[in-house]
């Protein structure tokens, strides 16, 4: 490739109106200086999170520089070094951007060696930031217990999947929200999980108050809650919260694309059953990756997790493939993934 292709942020979105804000350009390609290399990208990482990153106020990173590339998560393959810290052929992951290249400083991509058999797109999906997510935030922030009742939103996603998973090696009873009959009957048959609600056809709170039911003694309803979506879907969680409960706060989809303050969630329940609500984010458990996809990987390879990808090919699809994370009850499952290049050009 000669050239740089990129989707490049020309303006802060306003809603879901990605068209707009992104707009594809041809840059030249870029040339290594001293201590730096030429990344090819391989696949972008396309999350929810990045809809954060495209507004003006800071997230848990600064907002990405109107007028450069969008920047996600990638997965290349070095194809020039002015660094010993990489040789050609190295493939290596982190931030980059959304485009064919990028020009990584000495120390800022990590190199990945996948073992026989795991290809590289695990390590976007189960094995990378997802399967992280899921690992330490149901593991170290949601505690739970054997017997426990787990209910995860988004649960057909990419990180719901896999923390529904990790709740029944847990022991824990799992109940996953989701968008469409699909998705729930895959949740059932597939990952393994106890019951679904399609929040689009049920009353999720009702549904939740036969599948958890409080009783009279006080004990009963949902233990632990990892929150992915926010908004009606939580409030009718919290509302069915047993005592002392736990509530992973991992996401808010959605009110990523909400115009102006979104409404706030009904938190009464969270103070009547003396629950605890603990924002999560996987940046703080990065230096302890190793532990878990060391676990995630042995459970992968028993067949205990099951892990699926949602891969779109060509970086020119980026943006119709970004809306997908943003339909409810659309088709897109698991980790969304764009192929951009293959690994020998
Ligand atoms: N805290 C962290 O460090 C961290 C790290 C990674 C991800 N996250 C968060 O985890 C959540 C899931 O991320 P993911 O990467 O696994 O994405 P994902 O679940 O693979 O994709 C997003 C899904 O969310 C659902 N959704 C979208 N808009 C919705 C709406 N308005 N109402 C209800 N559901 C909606 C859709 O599923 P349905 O069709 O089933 O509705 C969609 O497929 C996000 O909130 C993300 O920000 C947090």
């Amino acid at each position: 490739m000669k050239a740089n292709r990129q989707w490049t942020l020309v303006a802060r979105p306003q809603g879901d109106d990605f068209a707009s804000a992104l707009k594809w350009q041809e840059t030249p390609k870029p040339v290594p200086q001293e201590g730096q290399a030429l990344v090819r990208t391989l696949y972008l990482s396309l999350d929810p999170a990045n809809r954060l990153w495209m507004k003006a106020e800071p997230s848990y990173i600064p907002p990405v520089p109107l007028d450069g590339p969008m920047w996600g998560g990638i997965i290349g393959v070095v194809e020039a070094s002015r660094t010993p810290d990489y040789a050609v052929g190295d493939i290596v992951t982190g931030l980059g951007g959304w485009a064919d290249y990028k020009l990584a400083a000495s120390g800022e991509m990590s190199k990945i060696t996948p073992p026989p058999g795991v290809p590289l797109t695990a390590f976007m999906s189960v094995l990378g930031a997802t399967g992280l997510t899921a690992y330490f935030g149901l593991l170290d922030v949601g505690k739970p217990k054997p017997g426990d009742t787990l209910v995860v939103s988004a649960a057909a996603g990419a990180v719901g999947s896999i923390v529904g998973q990790l709740g029944k090696i847990k022991g824990c009873k799992v109940i996953g929200i989701a968008g469409s009959a699909a998705k729930c009957t895959k949740l059932v048959d597939e990952f393994g999980f106890d019951h679904a609600i399609n929040y689009r056809t049920e009353n999720v709170r009702e549904r939740l108050a036969e599948l958890a039911p409080m009783r009279a003694d006080g004990g009963g309803g949902v233990d632990v809650y990892f929150e992915n979506v926010g908004g009606e879907i939580g409030n009718a969680v919290y509302d069915n919260l047993a005592m002392r409960a736990r509530v992973v706060l991992c996401g808010l989809i959605s009110q990523y694309n909400t115009v102006g303050q979104p409404t706030g969630a009904d938190l009464t329940k969270v103070l009547m059953r003396r629950a605890t609500i603990e924002g999560f984010l996987i940046l703080d458990f990065f230096q302890r990756a190793p532990e878990a996809v060391a676990e995630l990987a042995g459970w992968v390879a028993d067949g205990r997790i099951k892990y699926d990808e949602d891969i779109v090919e060509g970086l020119e699809h980026t943006l119709g493939a970004f809306n997908r994370l943003f339909a409810p009850g659309g088709e897109h499952t698991g980790k969304l993934i764009i192929k951009v290049s293959e690994p020998v050009a």
